[in-house]
């Protein structure tokens, strides 16, 4: 249990042992101020309000209930009510010492994490680089919790394009081209297809041939498609392994997967009068999301022509997700552009009954990536960036800066630290900044060994490693308590304290940001107590050297799991 979970139970007790009615929260939060102590409950407040009597009183009788000796050294009432917890360092001490790497959630839940989703018609771009990127962390932190994770990877492998492109790869192949080689560069594989379309009548004509037969189910066009597709995949699954991502083949659940639930999905929707025909097509108006006028939403879930559309996929996998899979949660990382696409989706999925309503639906969005001229990222001409070149030009620049700044490591070693820290520097830059903003892509700022960034964390990990070298001690042989005289000592265990419940706060919300600013908090205080606080100097005494590696070997441990859980690696030096 988190420190902050740890201390509101307490006053939970105390606050029913008070007459408080059991609806009223204790709000128990850390102190802004350390003169206000270390954690605030600042329950009192809201209880007296609902009550209808005097908070100050009330904070009283709930300090005259509270059983907290054994954490706290002092506990008093400031203000109209605030109750100010001050924690012992013995106990303080006890407990960091104790902390463990894994914290589990109170009632752990199942979990469907939508993300990545590349259109697999093209190769994977920076477009698709947060939602892989920032999804990736969000999964990996409601693992560490406990949480039953199924991700979903909803790729685009069905739609009118492939007809196009599986009429250039058969052409290709009948010249003899094998396909894997065909498709070395999808982008131009597509530009090529897409100048035959737009130039050769006979090309179109059989592209759009192609398009009726895929979805008629035609087995020769079926078998270009897979191959089309497996193709196309496993450039993905490159991307992925390059990034430290997570995802593998089993969790590619793409929108072809929800074919044979289209046709009865809006039959349902029309049985249930939801679907009206409207010009042709199939569209449910939502009151629900009307707009200033009081006209409904339109969602279109057939097309005049019979063909389904995003909205129906997005429906199908809903119902698949909350039924079939049986989710408790299910989070959306996509684009804020697609918020009104989402908001229909989920409304009508609700509406029709394809999800219970104690199912939470989450679409956690997130700005652009954008280039220093304040326009989405481009390449210098213009074009979109592709992950694989951005991913080999990181590595680059974090190769000359590693070496720069550490020219002694040898050849091998200085490629898989700057694998490491090219990798780290672009997840991190992005994971750091609040997602739903835009953020500016900028290459010096990322790749910096100071500031808020990737390379500082890394860093920071590996001075400590080199105390521990030089003390000649593992880090994991170290037994006793953590002693705490100094504040700079005190800030550092309280903050180490406070790692578990940034992640519930990272897993709720899904902020990866909030687990950023943590780490570097950490960081920081680390390097404030590493200068006032000496460890391997003469003169420190046996107790205090041993139990400031203590503290330092639980700061690399928070550090190596922190940045494990933004899909950052480590190393021993750098
Ligand atoms: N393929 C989509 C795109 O590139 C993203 C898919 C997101 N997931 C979803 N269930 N709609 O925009």
């Amino acid at each position: 249990m988190s420190l902050r979970n740890l201390l509101a139970d307490r006053v939970s007790i105390a606050m029913q042992a008070a007459g408080i009615p059991s609806e009223c929260q204790p709000h128990v939060a850390p102190s802004k101020n350390p003169s206000f102590g270390d954690y605030q409950a600042n329950g009192a407040m809201g209880a007296a309000k609902l009550m209808k009597t005097n908070p100050r009183a009330l904070a009283q009788a709930i300090v005259d209930n509270l059983n907290i000796d054994d954490i706290a050294s002092k506990v008093e009432i400031a203000g109209p009510g605030f109750i100010n917890i001050h924690l012992h360092n013995d106990w303080l001490g006890r407990y960091t010492a104790g902390l463990g790497a894994g914290e589990t959630a109170k009632s752990p839940q199942t979990i469907v994490v939508d993300y990545s989703g590349p259109n697999l018609a093209k190769e994977m771009h920076v477009g698709h680089l947060r939602s892989t990127i920032i999804g990736d962390a969000v999964v990996r932190v409601l693992e560490h919790l406990g949480h039953t994770v199924i991700r979903q990877n909803h790729v685009g492998d069905w739609g009118t394009q492939f007809g196009m492109l599986i009429a250039h790869l058969e052409s290709e192949m009948a010249k003899g081209e094998n396909p894997t080689l065909a498709l070395k560069d999808l982008e131009k594989f597509y530009q090529q297809a897409k100048i035959r379309f737009d130039n050769e009548s006979d090309f179109a004509d059989t592209a759009r041939e192609y398009v009726v037969k895929l979805q008629g189910g035609d087995e020769k066009i079926l078998q270009l498609w897979q191959q089309f597709r497996d193709i196309s995949l496993t450039h993905s699954e490159e991307i992925y392994e390059l990034l430290n991502v997570s995802l593998t083949a089993d969790n590619v659940r793409g929108e072809s997967f929800y074919n044979d639930d289209l046709a009865p999905l809006v039959t349902e929707l029309k049985q249930q009068g939801l679907a009206v025909t409207d010009n042709g097509a199939q569209v449910v108006f939502l009151q629900e999301l009307a707009n200033k006028e009081g006209e409904p939403s339109p969602v279109i879930v057939q097309k005049a022509d019979g063909g389904y559309l995003y909205s129906t996929t997005d429906l199908a996998g809903l119902r698949y997700r909350a039924n079939t899979l049986n989710a408790d949660r299910i989070l959306y990382f996509i684009d804020a552009r697609q918020s009104l696409h989402m908001q229909q989706v989920f409304t009508l999925a609700k509406k029709a009954g394809f999800v219970a309503d104690n199912v939470s639906l989450e679409h956690h969005a997130f700005g652009t990536m954008m280039g220093s001229d304040g326009k989405p990222f481009k390449t210098r001409t213009g074009g979109t960036v592709k992950l694989a070149e951005l991913i080999s030009e990181a590595c680059e620049r974090a190769l000359a800066t590693v070496q720069e700044k550490n020219p002694e490591l040898g050849d091998d070693e200085l490629k898989a630290v700057a694998n490491k820290v090219g990798i780290g520097s672009v997840k991190y830059a992005d994971l750091c900044k609040t997602r739903t903003n835009d953020y500016v892509f900028n290459w010096d700022s990322m790749l910096s060994f100071e500031g808020n960034t990737g390379p500082y964390l890394q860093y920071a990990y590996t001075r400590i490693q080199s105390i521990f070298r030089k003390a000649g001690i593992e880090a994991g042989s170290l037994t006793g308590d953590i002693t705490i005289t100094e504040p700079q000592e005190k800030a550092l265990a309280l903050k180490l304290a406070q790692f578990n419940e940034c992640i519930e706060q990272v897993a709720l919300e899904a902020l990866p940001h909030l687990l950023c600013t943590y780490l570097y908090d950490l960081a920081s205080l680390f390097s404030t107590f590493y200068e006032a606080c000496p460890i391997l100097k003469d003169g420190v005494t046996a107790d205090a050297k041993n139990s400031r590696l203590l503290l330092s070997a639980k700061v690399a441990e928070t550090l190596k799991t922190g940045l494990g859980l933004l899909g950052i690696e480590v190393m021993e030096r750098m």
